[in-house]
């Protein structure tokens, strides 16, 4: 939510620093595109900004005509409107003095704040909190005569969440930051440094990053980072290398970054499941570093998250109890976070996110550690603050996801949660190491299946196109499809702006077969006929009964279920796989409608609109 970026680099380097930033801003734009705008100090002391309503390319246009002054420091942001309309006075950075600031999160006392400043006669802008600041630290600075020591008073001062980049006419070759429960990283150059809300701002100038705290302050220069806490205590910030590089977070000639991803799923599952089983094909989890005493008393997991990582953790649930029979909760983070919930040493909490950064899942962490729980992050962002808040991390490792609607996020999330049931059940006694390795092997075969499910794309992006006006879709699914009906209701919502609902299919009698009217394209997820507990002749029969008063059917069923033929109007296949696994396939064809149909609309699907990638405030 809000992308930041900041650079300092040489004095010689002919408009470096902003085209520096720039191409940092259009790495970030996927979490916020409201406005942008940036913000650079010249060798001889001169500050100048340029910041821009609406998408990214209004700013870079706007640049184009009117250039800013060679710099030796810039910082840039990208909005995600909190406070205030997405308008050119809104866009950050913010200026007060000599100093430019520009903001990710919300200042919650900025009204008492404002008040205040405003009584010593200071006037405002915009109606951004961020002004607040950026008036704090243009005082701090008259007072200490030093940026940093600036930042940190600044800092004390604010309540709610921040991360904050300033320049300083004074100062050309700095950029000073701060966060506090909001994201911020350091990528380290050789005569320059950068800063950014991830590290795909750098990602195509370095690798080398540093991790850095909450409520830290920090300080870069061409040669040096500089780390301290908020009372000026200096702290020690890990270095780490970035396992992917640019052409990673590039297209690579699909039409946007959702179709790309769409395509990189095969990779983010065997990637996912790479090295984590032993070369006898045993599954061997060391990241969970949990000790073995406290996984064995577990007596219930709670998993928390928001959105798409949510459905995975609906998914997992199904998945987790079958094999460990220990009972899941899955709960939405926010929820979580203001309830009262039942959590003690007991329990294990799961808490599972892409950015790794959101604030709900976030504090939802906090929350059940305060009351004993043993939180595990299941995350795809090295270096992001849930895994440093939890107790021990498993990575997914899906690999940048830019596209603001998760895709294959959502695969390696279900991956891991699995890798992680098949752990404790191994360890708990509920499995023996046969059965896991079976599972297992099953899970590795995984890949080729949603690789053949995308080499039949074509059917269902003909079906999405023909039904690019269609006002509403329904989804039904059971048991793992349940949530898979969630998701692919999610999906069709935040790309095409199509009114979709998911219902668990039993519970159509008792509700929601009030929609169905003639005409009305229902997407129903059909389990395998084969297996024991089959729910699949169940399934057919809500088939059948949508039919009946005229639903438009949409069938996801495996190859050879012919049961399915006669009451379905169309039918997308997927390969044959055990029914937990189903969802890894099930889902697909879902994703591949939402982006085709919203392509076909002519929407931005990469960058849905009012949505963020990365929701780093409340
Ligand atoms: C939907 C989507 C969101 C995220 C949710 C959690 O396509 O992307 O629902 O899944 O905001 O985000 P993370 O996983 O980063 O915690």
């Amino acid at each position: 939510m809000c992308g930041i970026v900041g650079y300092v680099g040489s004095a010689d380097a002919d408009g470096r620093p902003v085209d520096v930033v720039l191409e940092g801003l259009r790495r970030l734009e996927y979490r916020g595109y409201d406005s942008a705008g940036v913000a650079a100090v010249g060798p001889g002391g001169a500050l100048a900004t340029a910041k821009k309503a609406g998408k990214l390319a209004n700013l870079v246009e706007e640049l184009d005509a009117h250039p800013l002054p060679d710099a030796t420091a810039a910082i840039g942001h990208t909005r995600w409107a909190t406070h205030g309309a997405p308008t050119d006075r809104n866009a950050h950075p913010h200026v007060a003095g000599r100093v430019a600031v520009i903001h990710n999160g919300i200042v919650e006392n900025f009204v008492a704040l404002r008040a205040e400043l405003a009584a010593e006669g200071v006037e405002f802008l915009s109606e951004t909190d961020t002004e607040v600041a950026a008036h704090l630290l243009d005082r701090a600075y008259a007072t200490t005569g030093d940026l940093t020591t600036a930042m940190q008073a600044v800092a004390r001062r604010l309540e709610g969440t921040f991360t904050l980049l300033a320049v300083h006419a004074d100062h050309p070759r700095t950029v000073v930051g701060a966060r506090h429960d909001s994201p911020l990283v350091v990528g380290l150059g050789q005569g320059e440094n950068y800063l950014g809300s991830d590290v795909a701002a750098f990602i195509s100038h370095t690798r080398e990053a540093l991790e850095l705290g909450q409520d830290q302050v920090v300080t870069i220069t061409p040669t040096s980072v500089e780390v301290t806490d908020f009372a000026g205590a200096s702290v020690h910030a890990r270095r780490y290398t970035v396992d992917w590089d640019a052409a990673a977070a590039e297209k690579g000639g699909f039409r946007s970054f959702m179709d790309k991803e769409i395509h990189d799923q095969p990779h983010a599952v065997a990637d996912t499941l790479l090295g984590r089983t032993d070369v006898r094909g045993r599954l061997v989890l060391d990241e969970v570093r949990i000790s073995e005493d406290v996984l064995r008393a577990v007596d219930k997991i709670v998993v928390v998250a928001c959105g798409t990582a949510a459905y995975a953790g609906h998914v997992a649930k199904y998945a987790i109890e079958h094999w460990c029979r220990v009972p899941v909760e899955v709960e939405l983070a926010h929820e979580f976070r203001y309830r009262d919930p039942v959590v003690n040493a007991r329990t294990l909490v799961v808490a599972i996110s892409q950015s790794g950064e959101t604030m709900d899942t976030l504090m939802a962490v906090r929350h059940a550690r305060e009351q004993g729980a043993t939180a595990l992050a299941i995350v795809n962002t090295h270096g992001s603050t849930i895994p440093r808040e939890s107790d021990a991390v498993l990575y997914t490792h899906a690999g940048p996801e830019i596209a603001v609607a998760s895709t294959k996020a959502f695969l390696a999330q279900i991956t891991a949660t699995y890798l992680l049931g098949l752990y404790l059940a191994q360890l708990r006694g509920n499995m023996f190491a046969d059965e896991v390795e079976t599972i297992l092997a099953e899970l590795r075969a995984m890949p080729d299946k949603i690789q053949t499910v995308l080499d039949r794309s074509a059917r269902v992006q003909e079906i999405a196109r023909w039904m690019a006006d269609t006002p509403s879709v329904l989804f039904l699914g059971r048991h793992v499809g349940y949530p898979v009906a969630l998701e692919g209701a999610l999906k069709l919502k935040e790309l095409a702006y199509i009114h979709a609902e998911g219902f668990a299919a039993g519970e159509l009698k008792h509700g929601p077969i009030a929609l169905v009217e003639p005409g009305q394209p229902v997407f129903v997820v059909v389990p395998s006929p084969r297996g024991r507990h089959s729910l699949h002749a169940k399934v057919v029969s809500n088939i059948q009964e949508i039919r009946a008063r005229g639903a438009r059917t949409i069938v996801i069923a495996e190859d050879g279920d012919e049961a399915v033929v006669p009451f379905a109007d169309e039918v997308f296949r997927v390969p044959q796989a055990p029914t937990l696994l189903a969802p890894l396939l099930s889902v697909v064809p879902l994703q591949v409608f939402a982006c085709e149909l919203a392509t076909a609309k002519g929407l931005d699907v990469d960058q849905p609109r009012n949505l963020a990638k990365s929701v780093t405030v409340e």
